[in-house]
């Protein structure tokens, strides 16, 4: 079985020698570049022209004091898969586990096949692959550490909106597989799976998709299935959003990691249909084409919630889910990663459609908690939408080169 991958056709750093990124950085839309392999029966001077999809090889570094999946720009495709653990699965077995899906992930994610990989042309391509492990709350009592879990890694209070489905609640391993094609998220979905079987079992799987890259210009902002603009609000990259999401200091298992709340939330397209678009737009506070607060003309307007209109409410209503979420302090703001879900529609063609909304923050209790009791208690978009999932996990500091996802945890 390969050990030694094939030579990477093209890396994120190959790309950038070649010159095939616009000076901005950005993809040149469209871009194909020289593959520096040759297909079997091409001629080397054929080989040379072979056009290569810039995304497909695009790779995201994998070994760093953090781990990727988190504050990297959202792809295309995810699958979360958690798991719960086996009767048995002790530290030793979790030490064993994590070196052997860290390896997979390490290979996989750089455009390697894993070690055995018995689809092994599948790894070629990872478009831009990350694969984010979280630990639940029961690893680290299953390890014996639970002095190591961070405190605001629980069980969420339950919010008057819950209608929690056992199918897609809790988890004991989270691995978070997202990359900008879904052959790529598949392909490592279903190594890391076999891998894992001898120390756990697959709980629940969330798939889910956002705009697939060239689609839209780069930065973006995303829209859900109600044809919103949805990330908006979210901490700007550099020191605002290091400051939500990572914790800065303190022992090895704790610096650098983060948290994770899953929440799988039923969107009801058949009653927001029957809204019209103002309606829609007071339900959230921001319009639907721009996406700017109701008091400002583009979509990073900073919204007014003190202005009124002529009969003396305010313009943004207070039950709206803009008002209800809004937070000031870049320490207490949230990073939302969410992805669309839609799945089989009813027989009379009732939509099954959702958000797998996930948010990341230092810490869940002090950050996610209150935002989610401010919308339980008076949110409008409430009457549309039903949390039926719900997960927290710590996100663990990564790893360098050798070494394992998990091994300030459980080492
Ligand atoms: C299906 C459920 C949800 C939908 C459709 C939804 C949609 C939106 C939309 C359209 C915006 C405005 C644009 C933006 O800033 O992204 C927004 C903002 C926001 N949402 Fe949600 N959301 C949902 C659930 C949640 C949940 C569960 C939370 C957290 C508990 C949350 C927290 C936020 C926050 C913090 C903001 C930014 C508010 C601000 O500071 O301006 N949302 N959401």
């Amino acid at each position: 079985m390969t050990d030694s991958p094939p030579a990477r056709p093209v890396s994120r750093r190959g790309l950038l020698t070649g010159g095939a990124l616009a000076a901005g950085g950005a993809l040149a839309g469209g871009a194909a570049i020289a593959a520096t392999r040759t297909k079997s029966g091409q001629s080397p001077a054929a080989a040379d022209t072979t056009p290569v999809a810039s995304v497909g090889a695009l790779v995201e570094p994998f070994h760093g004091a953090r781990q990727a999946g988190v504050t990297t720009e959202p792809q295309a495709h995810a699958a979360f898969v958690a798991f719960t653990l086996r009767a048995g699965t002790d530290r030793a077995a979790l030490g064993r586990m994590l070196r052997l899906l860290t390896d997979d992930a390490a290979r996989l994610t750089q455009g390697k096949p894993a070690l055995a990989d018995t689809e092994a042309e599948l790894g070629l391509l990872p478009a831009r692959l990350t694969v984010t492990f979280g630990f639940g709350p029961a690893l680290y009592r299953a390890a014996g550490v639970d002095d190591r879990r961070p405190a605001s890694v629980a069980d969420l209070p339950p919010f008057r909106v819950d209608r929690l489905q056992p199918a897609w609640t809790g988890g004991d391993l989270l691995l978070q597989i997202c990359a900008d094609d879904p052959i790529s998220v598949a392909h490592a979905q279903r190594v890391l799976i076999k891998d894992s079987r001898p120390f756990a079992t697959v709980r629940w799987v969330q798939q889910g998709f956002r705009r697939s890259p060239g689609v839209e210009p780069g930065g973006h902002t995303q829209r859900n299935l109600f044809g919103q603009l949805d990330g908006t609000a979210n901490p700007r990259p550099g020191v605002p959003m290091d400051s939500a999401v990572w914790v800065p200091d303190g022992p090895a298992w704790l610096r650098d990691s983060t948290t994770l709340v899953v929440r799988r939330i039923s969107m009801n397209m058949e009653t927001w249909d029957l809204l019209g678009r103002t309606d829609r737009e007071l339900a959230v506070g921001r319009r639907l084409d721009t996406g700017a607060p109701l008091t400002g003309n583009a979509e990073h307007d900073e919204p007014d919630f003190a202005a009124t209109g002529p009969d003396g409410l305010t313009v943004i209503p207070d039950f709206s889910h803009l008002t209800r979420a809004h937070v000031t302090d870049d320490r207490l703001k949230i990073l939302r990663r969410p992805y669309n879900y839609d799945g089989v529609p009813t027989a009379e063609g009732h939509a099954d459609s959702g958000l797998v909304f996930t948010s990341y923050q230092a810490d869940v209790a002090r950050q996610f908690v209150p935002i989610q009791r401010r919308l339980a208690d008076r949110d409008l978009l409430n009457e549309w939408t039903t949390p039926i999932g719900s997960a927290v996990f710590a996100i663990p500091p990564g790893c360098q080169p050798g070494g394992w996802i998990g091994e300030q945890v459980l080492g």
